[in-house]
């Protein structure tokens, strides 16, 4: 039987809640797990849990192969086909779970669930996605952005598109580092008051025209118009015609600027074709960095770094 009291642990719930010398510290681990590729392992073997209760390509993948590649395991419970499916409390869930695991991945819609369980859980819970957040996919992307960037103090980060919970997150990282964080979307999609309020400094601007919002972007952020669980309809599409990155938007930034997008992406709604297989997209090497800052936080949840 597994002595969960003596095994201190950190959860990875959301970004604004960690401290920066631990996001740093996160971060670092990111960029050596990179360099020194399949070397790290855990002296013991450990096993991560993963419930999905929306979908998932990258998030589900590079966990798993990162788990693997640290010496541990993972069992998936999907939303349909474990108990969760047929009304089983996910708190229930969660105090079964922490008695066979030693870390658990959860990704969901309502981020309320991703507390109630990191409550009752015994071992770390870390947000692989809620509708109000995406910590992970944040690590990600701001260790690709060093890899270019000796600082992302002073950048011109624009977020071009819905303000969404990709949007939210790098948000929450704005604390962190001192980037400007140029924030444009239709009226009515940008993120909401009650969060811009909470963390509007000098460095988060908000713009209603996207040709305004980049001038000067060292990076542009977008991401998918209709996130899981939202209802698609055209007038929806319609109202974000003007936000499409694409080469014409480029142009406007008077630099050579860097494109990200978290994926999946719509080509030819968001982005376009040339912009995202274009010379500055940095969207591949993105994903690809998901699997070291998903093994970096693994690390640093399991108190190995
Ligand atoms: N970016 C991201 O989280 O992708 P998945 O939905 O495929 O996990
Ligand atoms: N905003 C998107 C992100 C997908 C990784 C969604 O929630 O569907």
């Amino acid at each position: 039987m597994k002595n969960k009291m003596k095994n201190p642990f950190r959860h990875f719930l959301n970004l604004d809640e960690i401290d920066t010398k631990e996001i740093n510290l996160i971060l670092k681990e990111s960029h050596k797990v990179k360099k020194n590729y399949k070397k790290k392992q855990f002296t013991e073997k450990k096993i991560l849990a993963m419930i999905f209760e929306k979908p998932s390509t990258r998030t589900r993948v590079s966990f798993e192969v990162g788990m693997k590649l640290l010496n541990g395991d993972v069992v998936i419970l999907d939303h349909a086909d474990s108990q969760l499916g047929r009304g089983e409390s996910l708190e229930d869930t969660m105090k079964v779970l922490s008695k066979y695991t030693d870390i658990v991945v959860y990704r969901g819609s309502n981020e309320e669930r991703l507390y109630k369980l990191s409550k009752v859980s015994t071992v770390p819970i870390i947000n692989g996605l809620t509708d109000a957040s995406h910590p992970c996919q944040i690590i990600a992307d701001i260790m690709t952005l060093q890899e270019k960037f000796e600082s992302l103090n002073d950048l011109n980060i624009s977020w071009i598109g819905d303000g969404n919970n990709v949007c939210n997150s790098w948000i929450h990282a704005s604390i962190h580092f001192d980037f400007n964080f140029k924030i444009s979307c239709p009226p009515g999609n940008f993120p909401q008051k009650k969060l811009l309020k909470k963390f509007k400094k000098g460095n988060i601007q908000l713009y209603n025209d996207p040709y305004e919002a980049v001038i000067d972007s060292d990076v542009i952020i977008t991401d998918t118009w209709v996130s899981m669980g939202m209802k698609n309809n055209p007038e929806r599409l319609k109202k974000f015609k003007k936000f499409q990155i694409n080469e014409k938007l480029l142009k406007k930034t008077n630099k050579q600027t860097y494109f990200l997008h978290c994926l999946p992406a719509h080509r030819g709604c968001e982005v376009t074709d040339g912009v995202i297989d274009g010379k500055k997209s940095l969207v591949w090497v993105e994903a690809e960095n998901r699997l070291y800052a998903h093994q970096a936080i693994l690390l640093w949840c399991l108190k190995k770094i």
